[in-house]
């Protein structure tokens, strides 16, 4: 049954037989990959609906070793027994079936668990879509691979570490992407089917420099500290408890501001903390970050995509696509529109925390909030070049800098027939480190100048440009590269003329990305 999957993972010390390492041959030789992944099934995993499964299964997807194995782990079909036990190989199909992540009924083939492609990882993890009768668990079910554990593998830094935190670690995803750039990494979470799973990926993928340690949040890692720490906590502002990877309590912040909290005392100097979530009133959070950090000065980034309304957030939260009469959507949608309501929440956004400790600094707190597209793609360069540039900044050291526009940065501007221009849009193409700009036309003239040729700081200071080229540097428009000739440390402004930080505004248009809501399909 169901109950067991992974059972034998309940035990820390557990060995698996060697047929889990040929499993995961098998799958990489079928190309079980992301890029793959995605290039079969026309999309990432994280887009498909559960409408698009018996489509793709019978119409879209041919026949092929990638192709069935997809049809078992993505969407839900059963194949032959015979067909199952090639593909898997004979040791693998068999643990598998011990394990009980597969079932097998005359001579038909179906998967208990999906497997999710994360660049070369799998993650296994519950079913997305709990569509089916036999798929209702007794325990509290792994999350899916969603837009936000995706988002938070394209976001989160990965700088070379000793050691490396993941609270919140369901399937364990996060974790054993951060085991690529730390010598040990400990993950956690308050569901023991969590840590079974998480500790058969960290065994399927062969990384064995992860513990996975049940319990909540910093308490089984009392005595530790660490270099960084990922976040993907239940953020949802809901009206329920019931789902534990996904209720936050009425706002969502119960389990975030906690995290954040306890995240000063856990993290040693210049670590960093990186967080996706759900944010209420987007626009109250680098003051709410400083409210609830206890420890020295903090740099960070605060990154935005779409607000969604009352109704654009309960409608999607309170629907389900099968077996779901209208009157009882009607029930459940009102459930979501109050508790909204009764949380006095505004709009709720969805983003990344990225904060980086600075004391050694001394100086105070500076966070920058900006948008993006959540992103599919990895942005976490682009994320970590930003921070390093604001935690120069509180050092005045952006001086050994020289700036020239983001690289693929385009202009689109609307005119009108006599020529007169409406409006500058600045954008960068399937980038979702960007969204699009208006800018006022200094602005626009300063970036040309520095498209033809590099600013430094020290001249911008000279012409009193540098509020416009930090606005532009908060932004990611502007980026600062190292000057050959920098010396270690050179002062490039008065401390006066730094701060007060950036007061001038440019204009940032929303991303249309939310993440598809599924919860409800897990009722
Ligand atoms: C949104 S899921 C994230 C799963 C995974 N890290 C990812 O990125 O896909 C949140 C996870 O947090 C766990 N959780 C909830 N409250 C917790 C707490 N207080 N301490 C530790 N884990 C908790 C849930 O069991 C769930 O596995």
């Amino acid at each position: 049954g169901t109950l067991s999957t992974f059972a034998a993972y309940a035990d820390a010390d557990y060995v698996a037989p060697s047929g889990i390492h040929k499993l995961r041959g098998r799958l990489r030789e079928a190309g079980y990959v992301e890029s793959e992944v995605c290039e079969r099934l026309g999309k990432n995993p994280q887009e498909l609906e559960p409408t698009d499964l018996p489509y793709l299964d019978r119409f879209a997807l041919g026949s092929g070793d990638l192709e069935d194995l997809l049809r078992l782990f993505q969407l839900r079909a059963a194949i032959g027994e015979d067909r199952a036990r090639s593909l898997l190989g004979a040791e693998g199909y068999e643990f598998l079936l011990d394990q009980g992540a597969i079932s097998s009924e005359g001579g038909l083939v179906l998967a208990r668990v999906d497997l999710f492609p994360v660049g070369e990882l799998v993650v296994a993890t519950d079913h997305r879509y709990q569509v089916l009768e036999s798929d209702k668990l007794s325990e509290d079910p792994v999350m899916y691979l969603g837009l936000d554990s995706v988002g938070l593998v394209n976001t989160a830094p990965r700088v070379d570490v000793e050691s490396h935190l993941d609270l919140c670690t369901g399937s364990g995803v996060q974790a054993l992407v951060a085991a690529s750039y730390s010598d040990f990494v400990i993950g956690v979470d308050l569901n023991p089917r969590a840590i079974r799973f998480a500790r058969f990926n960290a065994d399927l993928n062969e990384i064995d420099h992860v513990d996975f340690r049940l319990g909540n949040l910093y308490e089984p890692v009392a005595n530790e500290q660490f270099d960084s720490i990922t976040a993907n906590p239940p953020f949802v502002p809901s009206p329920n408890e019931s789902l534990g990877f996904r209720d936050g309590g009425r706002n969502g912040e119960a389990i975030l501001s906690c995290i954040v909290q306890g995240a000063g005392e856990k993290l040693r100097a210049n670590g960093r903390l990186s967080i996706v979530t759900d944010l209420v009133d987007p626009d109250q959070y680098i003051e709410k970050i400083s409210n609830w950090w206890s420890g020295g000065a903090i740099c960070g980034l605060i990154l935005t995509t779409a607000d969604r309304d009352e109704a654009l957030f309960s409608v999607p939260h309170a629907r389900a696509p099968f077996g779901q009469s209208y009157e009882e959507y009607s029930e459940e949608l009102s459930r979501w529109v109050n508790s909204y309501r009764s949380a006095s929440l505004g709009t709720v956004n969805f983003g990344y925390i990225l904060l980086q400790e600075n004391s050694e600094a001394g100086v105070e707190n500076h966070i920058v909030q900006r948008v993006v597209s959540s992103p599919m793609d990895p942005i976490y360069d682009q994320a970590r070049e930003l921070v390093n540039l604001l935690v120069f900044d509180t050092e005045d050291n952006l001086g050994r800098f020289e700036f020239t526009p983001a690289p693929g940065l385009r202009v689109q501007t609307e005119r009108r027939l006599d020529g007169s221009t409406l409006k500058n849009e600045i954008l960068v193409p399937d980038n979702p480190w960007f969204t699009r700009y208006r800018l006022e036309a200094n602005l626009l003239g300063l970036l040309e100048e520095a498209g033809a040729s590099p600013l430094s700081w020290v001249n911008l200071g000279e012409r009193g440009l540098v509020q416009q080229a930090r606005a532009l540097v908060e932004k990611g428009l502007l980026v600062g590269r190292l000057r050959q000739d920098a010396p270690p440390a050179v002062c490039g402004l008065p401390r006066a003329e730094v701060w007060p930080p950036c007061r001038i505004v440019i204009d940032e248009l929303a991303t249309k990305t939310t993440p598809t809501c599924v919860s409800n399909y897990l009722q």
